[in-house]
């Protein structure tokens, strides 16, 4: 594939991979998530320092339980104009795959980043940022529906998932992967235009929104956002 080539396969998956909130539970072959996994551990880290840890939950019951924990926790965020109901969402999905961050691995970051703890998390969250969107656009190459489930984090949340898992102290969840099957198309996406976002050189006030363009596209993508839950 010519380099053309290479480019718009980049934009077809970017435009493809979308947030999916309700699964199918048919399992996804174990491959798949090694694939995944595999393109992840190319993501850029800082100072190369791969801060992170991937830990697969595969077995319903454990699965089960970590539903539970985020349930009381840090449940899903749901569409205000939608009857509640759990089927098909987030807790069916065949894999959570649970991206950790080793906060020991602090010592490979240069002098004046490691002293200062927001500077270390703020490094670190960049760089399992950059690993969990590689997952994504992998899961997406492979035809899988993927979920970004961030409440996984929370102080609780964290400490009952931890508890489940055995994790280590020095590990932090970073977000949690929702994988498996669609059981939904995801809803039209509108995104800011290039002209509207992109600034060469010496830039003023005037070429970058107003404070009221920026507050009612906001509003805008808060309702598209809580319409797609
Ligand atoms: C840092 C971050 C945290 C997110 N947390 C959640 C979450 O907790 N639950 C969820 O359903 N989606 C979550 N998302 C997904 C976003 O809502 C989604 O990416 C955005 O609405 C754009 O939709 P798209 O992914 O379909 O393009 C998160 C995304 C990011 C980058």
């Amino acid at each position: 594939m010519d380099d053309t080539g290479v480019y718009d396969v980049l934009l077809e998956i970017a435009k493809k991979r979308r947030t999916i909130r309700r699964f199918r539970p048919d399992p996804i072959p174990d491959e798949f998530i090694t694939k995944i996994i595999d393109v992840a551990r190319f993501a850029p880290s800082g100072f190369h320092t791969q801060p992170w840890e991937f830990v697969v939950i595969n077995e319903k019951e454990l699965r089960q339980k970590i539903v539970a924990v985020l349930t009381q926790y840090g449940p899903p965020i749901r569409n205000p104009n939608e009857e509640p109901s759990q089927s098909g969402r987030f807790d069916v999905a065949p894999v959570f795959i649970i991206l950790f961050g080793d906060w020991r691995a602090k010592v490979g970051l240069p002098d004046a980043a490691q002293s200062s703890d927001a500077r270390v998390d703020g490094l670190f969250r960049t760089s399992l940022a950059n690993a969990f969107l590689s997952m994504q656009l992998a899961a997406t190459s492979l035809g899988l529906a993927s979920q970004w489930y961030s409440a996984a984090s929370g102080e609780r949340a964290q400490s009952g998932i931890k508890a489940l898992t055995g994790i280590p102290e020095e590990l932090r969840i970073f977000d949690m992967m929702v994988l498996g099957y669609a059981a939904e198309e995801p809803i039209g996406k509108d995104v800011r235009e290039l002209s509207d976002m992109v600034h060469y050189n010496a830039c003023g006030t005037e070429d970058f929104r107003t404070d009221e363009e920026v507050v009612a596209y906001a509003r805008h993508t808060r309702a598209w956002c809580l319409a797609a839950h």
